[in-house]
Order: structure tokens, then sequence, then C-alpha cells
């Protein structure tokens, strides 16, 4: 670290704290928005949380609220056609991964020609989109933080990303009180989605100072708040360290990238639509195992800021206690075990890992161990 230069990404504006979305209408009069487009799922118009959000808008606003769970990259065609018939001049993600997400890549292609298609892989969009503020109303995905979007191929089912500096929303609105309604299931499995952002990005062969400060604080917040967040929904604080723990999984792995976790989950949610948090998830700590001997200090650390007691241990155990800690975390809060709990036919794990293998290169290359195809079947053999 300190040898090469790095890059720190982040967001321009960051309200955080319970009541924060009454700061959006001075955002939106600060970016001069006049029209502004709120892209949305069903679920966050029928919580009522879409109608708290715009009430205290002064600006008009459109809702598009069609953003579906793992959306595919066509029903970007949709939104961006929505925002260009209303005229309009700013644009809101406010929801999930998948909301957000639809957000960042409709308002850059509001500005850029050709298809989505086009842009996946990394900085290939050439002109800055509408300016977006993201409003999480989950607290896992850490996407208001991330200058990337995720969307399902639905030719091939694979999960496809697009990055670009320009994909990064301007202004992140963080106000736990958005999420007092999360379901247990949700929370806990949002909640791991971002456990797993801030680990892959701790261990990442990119990490950088920035990213471990990031990365570190979302561990330690994750382990002191997310069995509380789960037990008690109305929980403030429980539900502030989540909300902050999600963002700062997003700082970091906006910096340092994600790893094999990811790269195995994104091909499970592909196949075979497993929700993302809940397959990064019950794959967490069995990647965890495979990882642990390519960075067996950081494992120790990773168990101390999830409040283990490390002192005077070995590295090799003390680094173990980082995957028993996360196992006993995903079964205080019920996430499921095994593969074979979600139904996964057993004889489709090989092309899981086949197919993660191929088409999560960009993701591996920052995974702290190397993964080969049989290992990558090894692993998801245990998961199963
Ligand atoms: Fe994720």
């Amino acid at each position: 670290m300190g040898e090469t230069v790095d890059k720190f990404i982040c967001n321009r504006v960051v309200h955080h704290g319970p009541g924060a979305i009454e700061r959006l209408d001075g955002e939106i009069h600060k970016l001069g928005g006049t029209r502004v487009g709120l892209i949305t799922d069903p679920g966050v118009v029928k919580a009522g949380i879409c109608k708290r959000v715009i009430e205290g808008i002064n600006a008009e606003v459109f809702i598009f609220e069609g953003v579906e769970p793992e959306p595919s990259y066509e029903l970007i065609d949709g939104c961006v056609a929505f925002l260009k018939e209303k005229g309009c001049d700013l644009v809101i993600g406010l929801g999930g991964g998948s909301g957000m997400d639809c957000a960042k890549m409709a308002a850059v292609m509001m500005k850029n020609t050709g298809k989505v298609t086009d842009y996946f892989g990394a900085d290939r969009i050439p002109n800055p989109g509408l300016q977006v503020i993201a409003i999480p109303t989950t607290a896992g995905t850490g996407s208001e933080a991330t200058p990337a979007c995720v969307f399902v191929d639905p030719k091939d089912r694979v999960k496809k990303g697009v990055r670009s500096d320009f994909i990064l929303p301007e202004v992140a609105l963080l106000d736990p009180l958005l999420t007092f309604g999360l379901s247990q299931p949700l929370t806990a499995s949002t909640g791991m989605d971002a456990l797993t952002h801030a680990i892959e990005a701790y261990v990442s062969l990119r990490a950088t100072l920035m990213s471990d400060i990031a990365a570190e604080q979302s561990i330690r917040l994750i382990g002191d708040h997310l069995r509380v967040a789960y037990s008690n929904g109305n929980n403030v604080s429980a539900r502030y360290g989540m909300i902050m723990a999600s963002f700062l999984g997003g700082v970091a792995i906006a910096v340092a990238g994600v790893g094999a976790v990811h790269a195995l989950a994104h091909t499970l949610g592909g196949m075979h639509r497993v929700p993302h948090g809940v397959a990064n998830a019950l794959l967490l700590p069995y990647v965890m195992a495979f990882n642990r001997i390519g960075c067996r200090d950081r494992f120790a650390r990773i168990a101390s800021l999830l409040g283990e007691h490390v002192e005077g241990l070995s590295l090799e155990v003390a680094s173990q206690r980082a995957v028993e800690s996360v196992e006993k975390l995903n079964q205080d809060i019920y996430i499921p075990r095994h593969l074979r709990d979600l139904k996964i036919p057993e004889d489709s794990v090989d092309l899981i890992a086949e197919r993660s293998i191929e088409t999560g290169q960009r993701l591996l290359a920052t995974n702290p161990r190397v993964i080969s195809v049989e290992e990558a079947k090894e692993v998801l053999g245990i998961a199963y």
C-alpha cells in the first residue's frame, strides 16, 4: 500500500440520519431540477414510502414504478422513454439495488446514444447523464455509493455490469426511517449483502487505504447492529447502523471491487433467480473458508471487527473465527444454509461453477485466492 496512485470515488453530497429525506427538496433545488423522474418498484409504492418521499418536493415529480427484482437491461428502455416523455431534468432512484441501478443507468442513457448493451464493461460511456439522487429503502446493496450497476441479460440469463464514473449518483440520502418496514428476511439478506461487500472489498487485491477505512467500519457496524435490526425493525440506531454499513460497503467496493462470492452469486441469481442478498449471504462463509489462507491476517481482523476475541490466538485460529462468526450470524438471522434449501437442482452445481469462472473473470481478478473451475465446483459442492 502507498506504492501506487490509488483512486477514491464517492458521492458529492451524502445526508445521513433519521429524517434525511427532509433534505431532498433542498438538494433538488440546488441541482436545478424542475421535472423530476422518480424510478422505483411497486413494493416501495405499496409500502407508502414513495408517498412519504415525494410529499416534501416542490418540483413536479413523475413516478415510474415498473422496476422488477433482478431487472433485465431491457427495462432501461422503458425508463428512458418515460423520462423523455415527461421531459425530466433530474432523476431520483428510490428502492433497493434494482431501483437505484435502473435510475442510474436510465439517467446516463438520457445523454448517451446507442443501447445499454453497448456500455457493458468498464469506462465505455462517453457522456455524463442526468444527475441522480439515490435514496435506498433497504440496507444492503450500497448502490447509492457505487459507479456501477448490474442487469440480467435475458438471452443467456447472465448478469452483466456497467461501470463508469458517470454512473455514480451525485447525492445520496440515507434515511434509516425508510427501512423500518423491511421484513425480517429482507433485513437479513440485504444486511448480509452489505457484509459481503465489506468483506470482499477488505480482502480484495485492489484494497486501498480508503477502501479499508470504509470496509472496516462497515464490518464493525454490521457485527454491532444486524442482529438488533433483524430482531426489532423499529430500532433507530440499529437501522441507522445498517444503512451506514450498507453505504460504506458500497464505498469500499467502488474502490476495491468484489470477489468470488459475487461471481458465484451472480450466476445463481441469473440462472435460478435467487435474490442477490440471499445468494451472497448463503455463499459468503463457504467462500471465506476457501479464501482464508490467501490472507489470514485480514481474516483475523475481520473476526475482531465482528466482535470475536482474537487476542493471543494464532493467525490460523483467529482467521478461522471470521468464518465461524459469519456462519453464526447467518444462523441467527435464518439465512438458508445450503443450496439444496433453495431447491437448486444438484446437477446444476457444475454448470454454475463453470459459468461463474467463465463470466466472472473481472470480479475474480481481485479475489485473494485464485479459484479454478474445479475449486469452484468443490466450494459449491460443500455449500450444497
Ligand atoms: Fe452485492
